[in-house]
């Protein structure tokens, strides 16, 4: 019986078919997808605290309703991948705990403070420039639901980053002052950036497996490439450089060759030990416990919608 199911399973990801809810899956792949999903998920949610910091302080009413547009998104992106590791057998509530409890990580980018508002812009640009690149291959996800949570995902992240974008070329056009908070955000954030892709191929032991399995399309390092070589021109055209020496175009590989990652910080900051780690959790924590009343009067109002008969008498 498992030899049968275990054919389809094998059938449908060499026809680059998609996996469903209802089909039987190996234990490894359940496990690396929810993983997968639940750490995507939780980024979304983290990442709303960086920028959301911004929200009372924003320069205009335009600004101010752009601003919670794009944080009310990144809530929706964690509702909708919430949902679609239910699908595999999660628990979400189990899964925030193990968000609050530290048990499950999230993108180590949401551990670095927002300084000013330039941050705004270039979490837009850069951030959400790196969700994309690692982001669009998983709209061919071997799993159905994760895959197609992505299409839409994706959409709104390309308004993310053309609204940062927007923000900084507005920036650039104002004062001296306001350039410099561009550069000093793009010098802090472009490192952490990089960052985004996961550790280098030689030592991400699990990539050879999740793209055997369609969970991965594109290794760390080829993402990473990717986001150099579309973010290089970005920033000539915007009028800020890159706090990179070693940042040069490569005629032979066709390529911008760029410097070494610090691979120490993103260790660090991956073991709880960034700026903002125990912040982030312990704000995160904190909503939950506030939110409690609103899971008990939902799970009350559900009780009494499933008994209409006994309401009546
Ligand atoms: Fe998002
Ligand atoms: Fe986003």
């Amino acid at each position: 019986m498992t030899e049968t199911l275990e054919h389809h399973f094998d059938e449908t990801i060499a026809h680059e078919r998609r996996i469903e809810p209802r089909d039987w899956v190996p234990d490894g792949y359940r496990k690396t997808m929810i993983r997968q999903i639940a750490q995507h998920a939780h980024s979304e949610i983290i990442g709303m605290q960086p920028e959301g910091n911004w929200i009372t302080r924003a320069p205009s009413l335009r600004r101010k309703a752009i601003l919670l547009a794009k944080v009310q998104d990144e809530a929706g992106h964690g509702m909708y991948l919430y949902s679609a590791a239910e699908t595999l057998g999660a628990d979400r509530a189990e899964l925030t705990e193990m968000l609050i409890s530290g048990r499950q990580k999230y993108s180590s980018i949401f551990n670095y403070p927002t300084l000013t508002f330039a941050d705004v812009g270039v979490i837009g640009w850069l951030v959400d420039g790196a969700a994309i690149c690692n982001q669009v291959p998983l709209c061919r996800s071997s799993y159905g639901p994760y895959a197609r949570a992505m299409v839409r995902i994706c959409k709104e992240e390309s308004f993310h980053q053309r609204q940062g974008y927007e923000l900084l070329m507005t920036m650039m056009r104002g004062t001296q002052a306001q350039r410099d908070m561009v550069q000093d955000a793009t010098n802090r954030f472009w490192w952490p950036s990089l960052m985004m892709f996961g550790p280098p191929d030689a030592s991400s032991p699990n990539t050879a497996q999740s793209m055997a399995w369609g969970i991965k399309r594109h290794t760390n390092d080829e993402l990473r490439q990717r986001f150099v070589d579309m973010s290089v021109p970005q920033a000539d055209k915007l009028g800020v450089s890159l706090p990179d020496p070693e940042l040069r175009w490569n005629a032979e590989r066709g390529h911008y060759d760029f410097g070494a990652v610090d691979w120490d910080e993103f260790t660090q900051v991956v073991k709880g030990n960034g700026p903002c780690n125990v912040q982030r959790v312990a704000h995160r924590r904190k909503a939950h416990e506030d939110g409690a009343w609103v899971r008990e009067a939902a799970m009350a109002h559900a009780t009494k919608a499933k008994q209409p008969a006994e309401l009546e008498r």
